[in-house]
């Protein structure tokens, strides 16, 4: 069953049903002002971190689940009747109800009793505000007198403490209320310089700061006393909840149709002058009231919207795509493109599962998501690299995440997941092809971000590669150190105590147990960083990682190689991981995925025995599962993921960010069909019928949907912010489609199902756009490129002769 449709045209996908399995959300905002937004106007809003800039409270995990959001509700003033046009909060049955995500707005609106109601929610670019225009039209025949209510519940800034420490909490709430704008100023008396807004563009009719006279004693937000009473009390907030709520009086016309604007933002002041008179303890608003006043105006919140509209059209037409699949189509597109946008914006931060006080910036998460970003946003994309880089240990090692708000690595995590460090040379390596911006090599970049200890980027890059090498274990393998990409694969943490954190607890010295998976990812980084040094011209230097990798290999397949299928591991204790000898947890996906991504056993054979493998063991109809048979029970070797139930998260669960890897290991195999089979699996709009069981969202991946061995085998969780949505934009664009981007310069060499007659493809690629046609002649993956008519050798597009800015390409598949 479905709970909406896609409206390709408008990039939108339009729910029209309220009641989702979960909330379905998108983001708003994309610089420094953000907001997650559900289908039935759930959220919150921060600046820059959710954790410690929150402006707005949201209660995850609640009952009935989705609760704190921007909330209008409308009362007709006769019959005193009062709904939400989004349905939350109130939940009445609405005609036409329709809620239009898109490109970093939505729309949410209905009809009931005659009055058509829809609000579109947006981030301004290059401001740290949100609007809503909330447009109210009377369909009935006579004139009617409605009250319009917007509401939000103000956040006490951290969002940790806010959630916490009330005894401190329901004492400090201040606001103010000037010329009808609703200032939230709780702790600007002391050490802050900001404060939050909430303005209407309509004379108020009335207005409410404290949450207790807006609800009233036991209610709720479903049944606000004020909006039932029909008039707002004016309260202002001393301790206790502050809100902001408004109220505007609307006299309609048969057909007549008013527009009412909302701003809630967020504005920091010099600290030296907060106060206007500078003695008082007033918020100084001179600088503030021309943002309010100018966004309040309908034309200008207008105008503000086409340029965000035309902000996200520029990104996407970046690479635009024709298939005859439908569901590759808008994925790539539109909706895969835009989640790469949103792990750029909030890495792991905020999200409806991720409640924004937990993690910061993964230094492995944000490299992967590169991959997925890079070619729309690469100057964002070369400050997150440098920041990133700043966060390196001076041993090679990183910080496993940093603060987004200090830019310093996170202290109560430290480091010490052993294949951090190489994911830096993925992500420099895939800016690199994207830019040819080879200067970034050079920039200074400190260790630890401790001042002059900076070494040029490319320096950063070396220590990493080494320090797999200073860390082999007992077979030459790579050591795990706390753990590789699996978080929860814990091989030194051996813990029995409750509670205790399976990623930062080492119990065990670490000198055995080994990653056969790190050894693949050193092996795939060691010819990135070889690739990255001949071009520099130090090929002796390239000559010395290469060996190394080809050491590295012969190493996998004597120490790493099971018969059938690349081992996972060896623990503490030097016991195999993923074999066969296992009574659980015989085979895993993710070094049999990125051995073969990184090419190894090509030659062989044992790379395609390896993905009969994981096709035969691993394969699911809703995804690969990450490891079979499941683990039943918990192993205090292996640590967090036997802490899972059979077929959740990293215990067997359809890993989507790791299924790409497969994806890619069958087109190195030369295999378009299983690729693109495994991409259709687990492609959001793919599944879209199935809503009832996925439950997610259509439009965006999850990481991760329940496996065979759960009860609830295809339901997804954990929407959103996942590296799912960077691997397989690669997997599919650059190795299925096969467009992709090297240090040399455009390469075309699609592995596409042989049933595909070809695409057409648009691709800006160092600021030329390559119109792409690819024919299928043939059943195989060789490929003729011809460009302007003219044949091309190989299968590297040359930059345009000229300073042509527009090439057509066509590539004859046989
Ligand atoms: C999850 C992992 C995640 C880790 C982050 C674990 O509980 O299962 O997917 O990477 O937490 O800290
Ligand atoms: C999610 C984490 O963000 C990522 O870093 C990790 O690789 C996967 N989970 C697998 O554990």
């Amino acid at each position: 069953m479905k709970y909406g449709h896609f409206d390709d045209r408008n990039r939108e996908y339009v729910i029209t049903q309220p009641d989702t399995p979960l909330p379905w959300i998108n983001y708003l905002g994309c610089q420094a002002y953000f907001g997650i937004i559900s289908n039935t106007a759930g959220g919150y809003s921060f600046y820059r971190d959710a954790r410690l800039r929150r402006l707005t409270r949201y209660r995850y995990n609640n009952a009935p689940m989705d609760f704190g959001g921007r909330y209008v509700y409308l009362r007709d003033d006769e019959s005193r009747e009062f709904w939400s046009p989004s349905w939350q909060p109130t939940r009445h049955a609405l005609l036409d109800y329709s809620c239009r995500h898109g490109m970093g707005y939505t729309v949410i609106g209905s009809t009931r009793s005659g009055i058509e109601a829809h609000t579109r929610y947006f981030v301004p670019l290059e401001e740290n505000l949100e609007i809503w225009q909330l447009k109210v039209t009377n369909c009935r025949a006579t004139r009617a007198h409605i009250s319009a209510f917007a509401s939000i519940e103000f956040c006490l800034w951290d969002a940790q403490g806010d959630a916490t420490n009330f005894q401190r909490n329901l004492n400090i709430g201040e606001v103010e209320v000037e010329d009808g704008v609703i200032y939230h100023k709780t702790e600007y008396r002391e050490r802050r310089n900001h404060f939050a807004y909430f303005a209407c563009s309509e004379p108020g009719a009335g207005f409410d700061t404290q949450r207790e006279a807006f609800l009233g004693r036991y209610r709720g937000w479903d049944s606000p006393a004020a909006v039932e009473a029909g008039q707002l009390t004016n309260s202002i907030a001393h301790g206790w909840s502050p809100i902001g709520a408004h109220q505007v009086k609307l006299d309609m016309a048969p057909g007549e149709t008013r527009q009412i604007v909302f701003v809630l933002g967020y504005h920091e002041n010099p600290s030296a002058d907060k106060f206007d008179p500078p003695n008082s303890q007033t918020i100084n608003k001179v600088r503030v009231k021309p943002v309010i006043a100018k966004y309040l105006d309908p034309a200008k919140a207008d105008a503000a919207f086409e340029r965000l509209r035309q902000y996200w059209a520029s990104l996407l037409d970046i690479f635009q795509v024709n298939t005859p699949d439908i569901h590759t189509n808008r994925m790539v597109n539109i909706w895969n493109a835009y989640q790469c946008m949103a792990t750029f914006n909030m890495s792991r931060s905020a999200s409806f599962y991720e409640s924004g006080i937990g993690r910061g910036l993964g230094f492995r998460d944000s490299n992967q998501d590169l991959l997925g970003f890079v070619h729309m946003v690469p100057a964002r994309a070369r400050e997150r690299i440098l920041d990133l880089a700043a966060t390196q240990l001076a041993t090679g090692g990183a910080y496993h995440q940093y603060q987004p708000l200090t830019k310093r690595g996170n202290n109560d995590i430290g480091g010490g997941f052993n294949d951090d460090p190489h994911w830096l040379i993925i992500g420099v390596s895939a800016y690199l092809k994207e830019t040819g911006d080879w200067s970034i090599l050079d920039e200074p970049v400190p260790f630890d971000n401790e001042p002059g200890t900076e070494k040029p980027l490319y320096e950063h890059l070396q220590r990493s590669f080494r320090y797999t090498l200073e860390r082999l274990g007992p077979h030459g393998l790579p050591l795990i150190g706390r753990a590789d990409w699996n978080d929860c694969l814990n091989l030194n943490c051996l813990s029995d105590t409750p509670g205790q954190s399976f990623q930062t607890t080492t119990n065990k010295e670490g000198k055995v147990a080994e990653s056969v998976f790190i050894a693949g990812l050193f092996v795939y980084a060691g010819h990135e960083l070889a690739a990255i040094a001949s071009h520099r011209c130090l090929n002796a230097e390239a000559a010395t990682y290469l060996a190394e990798v080809a050491r590295m290999e012969k190493v996998i397949l004597q120490h790493g190689w099971d018969g059938e299928w690349f081992l996972r591991a060896y623990d503490a204790f030097g016991a195999k991981i993923g074999s066969k000898e296992c009574k659980e947890g015989k085979i895993f996906i993710e070094s049999n995925g990125f051995c073969v991504l990184a090419g190894i056993g090509l030659k062989d054979g044992k790379a395609a025995k390896a993905m009969a493998a994981t096709h035969k063991y691993l394969s699911t109809k809703h995804g690969i599962v990450l490891q079979q048979p499941a683990y039943s029970r918990y192993y205090i070797n292996l640590g967090e993921i036997s802490s899972y139930p059979p077929g959740y998260k990293e215990n067997a669960g359809i890993f989507c960010h790791v299924n790409p890897w497969v994806m890619i290991g069958e087109t190195r195999l030369g295999h378009g069909d299983q690729a693109h089979d495994y991409y259709s699996r687990i492609n959001p709009s793919a599944r879209e019928e199935i809503s009832e069981l996925h439950r997610c969202e259509p439009y965006v991946y999850a990481q991760m949907i329940a496996g065979k061995d759960a009860p609830t085998f295809g339901e997804a969780k954990n929407s959103w912010l996942t590296g799912t949505a960077a691997w397989n934009y690669y997997a599919i664009v650059q190795w299925i489609l096969g467009v992709r981007a090297t240090l040399d310069g455009l390469e075309i060499a699609p592995v596409i199902p042989e049933s595909w007659s070809g695409f057409t493809a648009a691709r800006t690629f160092r600021g030329v756009v390559y119109n792409i046609t690819i024919e299928r002649k043939g059943e195989g993956n060789s490929i003729a490129l011809i460009m302007d008519g003219v044949p091309i050798e190989g299968n590297i597009v040359p930059p345009p002769a000229n300073g042509r800015k527009s090439v057509s390409i066509k590539g004859i598949l046989t």
